[in-house]
């Protein structure tokens, strides 16, 4: 029999948990279960990643952790435990499905537009790294990292589930028009390795466009791949159309660890209270059932869900005015006794796909260092130069250019990504750091070290806070242009 671990998480986590392993057990899922210690009082014990090494040890063996909830300290210093888990295990893709559901009301279930989509988002990178910096006392900076061979893995993932679920149309949402060298590496690699899928239709939406269009016609899409943040954000739009987060289930997919979680918080307004709803958990163990080959479990007890949904029975969150809600275990027991009911408003749910005995991973013998296969030659040609001052740009322009040599020239000052010199508008407010753009001339190649020669030089009069290497890939500039250059 398989065993996973659980982990019941803070607030209502533990009410919701107690609420879907007693339909577990009552559908006499074939599961053990082996908790473990993650939450906000692990954090207390002093473990800042919010799980002891044993808790650790377990889930890696085990290769499925279900978990409620969990409370991060607020403060500094302090990393989310969910973000931890989900890039400690690289679960590089995090499965949200939305769909309408009978006996949620929502304004695209009145109109009879019926939703059922699926949200893919990128789960490791992007803002999520959480790599930020003051670079003086009025501007932080944060880094986005994007990579090539993280998106592909994440990509072959979108196309894989697609093949799988019988999806026939698959859309990117990326902001590549502005963000051309990050949101660009997933849009071209999306239609890259769309290539490999010939029968999925594929298109792209600037996520702007993506979010108006999932409001006004959120039928017209069948699956949804994002960056980190964007898909976060997108997700919980999803989730707004059909009826909250309460309804959206969610998985953290990897190729060794997988996660499966509620999408809300752990409400601690409602904690303790056995008021909660423990639908989206229960959606989210379902999805858990299907990965671990539980897959004829998994239908039974969705059916029951949906056939539960479908009388009325709701918990306080949700449902009809005036109608009388009941309590997180009256919610748990109105579907164990359903248990082997169909629902008739909603279709029936049957899986494609035979229960399967589910394989715990094997543990890799080392860090997986992914490089990707095209490496072509690379150029210096200069350096940006991220300064604080609060001079005009003209004045910090007179004090660089001397100190340069001939084969270095100053081409661009930018404030904030807009150009301020050599020309510049007089409305362009500014703020205390400055990018200065010094490029080499006469194809003359500097070396890492000579540039650094040159920061040390140029520090005695200027007050550097970080330095960008610009490089050439070919034809291919390795660097954005300033606003107006
Ligand atoms: P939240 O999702 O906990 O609560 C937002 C609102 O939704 C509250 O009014 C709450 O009562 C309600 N709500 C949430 N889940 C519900 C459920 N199952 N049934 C009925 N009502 C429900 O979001 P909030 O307040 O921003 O965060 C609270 C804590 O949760 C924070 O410490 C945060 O760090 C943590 N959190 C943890 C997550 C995770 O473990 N994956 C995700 C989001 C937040």
């Amino acid at each position: 029999m398989t065993t996973i671990a659980i982990a019941p998480g803070d607030g209502i986590g533990p009410e919701i948990m107690e609420a879907v392993l007693s339909i577990f057990n009552a559908a006499q899922v074939p599961l053990k279960y082996q908790p473990v210690a993650m939450s906000r009082a692990i954090f207390d014990q002093g473990y800042s990643t919010g799980m002891p090494p044993e808790a650790r040890e377990t889930i890696e063996k085990l290769g499925i952790l279900f978990k409620g909830p969990m409370e991060t300290p607020k403060g500094k210093g302090v990393k989310s435990i969910n973000v931890t888990a989900r890039k400690l295990w690289n679960t590089y893709a995090n499965v949200r499905k939305f769909r309408t559901i009978k006996g949620v009301d929502t304004v695209f279930s009145r109109a009879g537009i019926p939703i059922n989509m699926t949200i893919l988002r990128e789960n490791i990178e992007d803002t999520y790294g959480g790599i930020e910096y003051m670079q003086n006392f009025d501007v932080s900076v944060s880094y986005r990292l994007i990579s090539k061979k993280g998106t592909e893995q994440f990509v072959r993932y979108v196309f894989e589930y697609a093949k799988r679920e019988g999806i026939t149309k698959v859309t990117c949402g990326h902001k590549s028009n502005i963000m051309k060298f990050t949101d660009g590496i997933l849009m071209n690699t999306f239609y890259e390795i769309a290539k490999e899928y010939p029968g999925i239709d594929v298109n792209d939406l600037i996520v702007d466009d993506l979010a108006m269009k999932l409001v006004r016609q959120p039928d017209s899409f069948q699956l949804v791949a994002l960056t980190n943040l964007q898909g976060d954000i997108i997700s919980d739009l999803c989730a707004g159309l059909v009826g909250g987060l309460g309804f959206a289930p969610s998985a953290n997919i990897g190729d060794f660890i997988s996660i499966f979680e509620a999408v809300h918080g752990t409400a601690p307004d409602i904690a303790g209270k056995k008021l909660a709803n423990p639908t989206s958990l229960l959606f989210s163990g379902i999805m858990m059932l299907r990965h671990v080959g539980l897959i004829s479990y998994a239908d039974k007890i969705e059916n029951a869900l949906l056939y539960t949904l479908e009388t009325g029975v709701h918990t306080g969150d949700f449902g009809a005015a005036g109608s009388q809600s009941v309590n997180t275990d009256e919610f748990a027991n109105a579907i164990i006794k359903n248990l082997g009911k169909l629902p008739t408003e909603s279709p029936v749910v049957k899986s494609a796909g035979e229960d399967f005995e589910f394989i715990p991973p094997v543990r890799p013998a080392a860090i997986n260092i992914m490089v990707s296969n095209e490496q072509p030659v690379e150029k210096l040609v200069g350096m940006d130069l991220f300064i604080t001052s609060d001079s005009q740009a003209s004045e910090i322009a007179s004090l660089i250019q001397p100190l340069l040599p001939n084969q270095l020239k100053l081409t661009v000052i930018s404030n904030r990504g807009t150009q301020v010199w050599p020309t510049a508008s007089v409305f362009t407010d500014s703020v205390v750091q400055y990018c200065c753009r010094i490029e080499s001339q006469d194809n003359f190649v500097p070396t890492r070290g000579y540039l650094l020669g040159i920061c040390e030089n140029l520090s005695t009069n200027i007050q550097i806070e970080d330095i960008s290497f610009l490089k050439d890939y070919g034809s291919l500039k390795g660097y954005s242009l300033a606003q107006g250059q």
